[in-house]
């Protein structure tokens, strides 16, 4: 059957948002609190494939409606300043065209590229503020948002810096990064980037099981595939809380059936176990390729026990003491590979790590 709900990829926005409304409500708050609060600068923390990009498009597209012009994700890269200025006048540029005018109500587009050709030094915290000016006489705010945050990048930091002073006279701006735990992790260390320390963190757990549930329910009967409620619940379950495993299960399960909406037993196994093995290489493996043979170690460590391991256990089955395996388990806290739920246990934090580990050391 043809499937026009499902759609797993990346950075795409999904036709229904499952879960986020506390993380959406939080992020709108931030917008509508004064400028140059607390709330306007905001990190949002998560795996890869929580849905910290389709934070960002569903934040871009509310602001663009709220009088903000809005450089949409803008992933960091050498190129990222040039790249967020032209969104903004593109934005703006958009925005006047709407109300009647021709090139932009303040032509503040126009403006940056004879800026650019007539006077190429000109530094991007001028142009940013140039911006902010010319939104405030139109009555609206700037928002700035930055995906896939690395660390060491000096575009980066020049944003920052960039911000900070714009905060500091007082413009309607505001900035939302989004990373990866472990790259967040390190951006925050870095020195000339203590601003962002007290920037709020937002970290993104697994969407709730009984949401998926309600949200697949709903996408199949529109689908008109027949699954009892029983593979329903099981098939929510088997996500994990993931979206991105939540759009793998839903769309294998949509082309495993036929075209009257029926799957058989076996059609049903197959889609889980696709969309599992899909999940393993995009998510798990992408996960587990920066960690170094100690961290390898330390989750090889857990990977034969059932939900949670003891620190204890890692201790013995490493040999070591434990400060020494409490330095790994930091560190891989930190990564967003584990997790620590009650004192002295972790925990995988990344559905289906566990079953891969286990399979990777059956192997050797
Ligand atoms: N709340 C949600 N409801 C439904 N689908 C979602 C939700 N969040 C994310 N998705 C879907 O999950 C997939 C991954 O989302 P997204 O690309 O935003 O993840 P990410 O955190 O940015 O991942 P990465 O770290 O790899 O960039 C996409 O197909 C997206 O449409
Ligand atoms: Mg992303």
């Amino acid at each position: 059957m043809r499937d026009y709900i499902f759609s797993p990829s990346f950075g795409n926005k999904p036709r229904n948002l499952i879960g986020r409304s506390n993380e959406m409500r939080a992020l709108l708050e931030g917008l509508s609190s004064p400028p140059g609060s607390k709330e306007r600068a905001r990190l949002i923390i998560g795996q890869r494939g929580m849905g910290k990009t389709v934070l960002l498009l569903e934040l871009a597209e509310y602001a663009k409606e709220h009088d903000y012009i809005v450089a949409s994700p803008t992933v960091v890269s050498a190129d990222m300043l040039d790249r967020i200025l032209e969104k903004l006048g593109r934005d703006e540029e958009k925005k006047a065209r709407i109300s009647g005018g021709s090139v932009g109500i303040l032509g503040f587009s126009a403006g940056i590229q004879t800026e650019k050709t007539a006077q190429p030094t000109r530094s991007f915290a001028y142009q940013l503020q140039d911006i902010c000016d010319y939104a405030e006489k139109a009555g609206k705010g700037v928002l700035i948002l930055v995906d896939e945050v690395q660390s060491g990048s000096e575009q980066l930091q020049k944003l920052i810096i960039a911000y900070q002073e714009m905060v500091g006279e007082g413009h309607n701006i505001a900035i939302t990064l989004a990373g990866l735990p472990s790259a967040i992790a390190q951006t925050l260390n870095e020195h000339v980037l203590t601003f962002l320390n007290r920037a709020s963190k937002m970290y993104l757990e697994p969407i709730s099981i009984a949401e998926i549930e309600i949200s697949l329910k709903e996408s199949f009967r529109k689908l008109g595939i027949r699954l009892s409620d029983s593979e329903i619940a099981k098939a929510a379950e088997q996500t994990g809380g993931s979206p991105y495993m939540m759009q793998l299960i839903g769309h294998y399960l949509v082309v495993s059936a036929s075209d009257d909406g029926e799957l058989s037993p076996s059609g049903y196994e197959d889609a889980i176990t696709i969309a599992k093995r899909e999940f393993i290489d995009d998510i798990c493996k992408t996960t587990i390729s920066p960690l170094s043979e100690r961290d390898m170690d330390f989750l090889l460590a857990m990977s034969t026990d059932e939900a949670e391991t003891s620190m204890k256990d890692i201790c013995d089955r490493l040999e070591v003491g434990s400060a020494y395996a409490n330095r790994y388990k930091l560190r891989l806290i930190q990564s967003g590979v584990i997790a620590q739920r009650r004192r002295g246990y972790v925990e995988f934090a990344v559905p289906y790590l566990k079953d891969y580990l286990a399979s990777i050391s059956e192997l050797s």
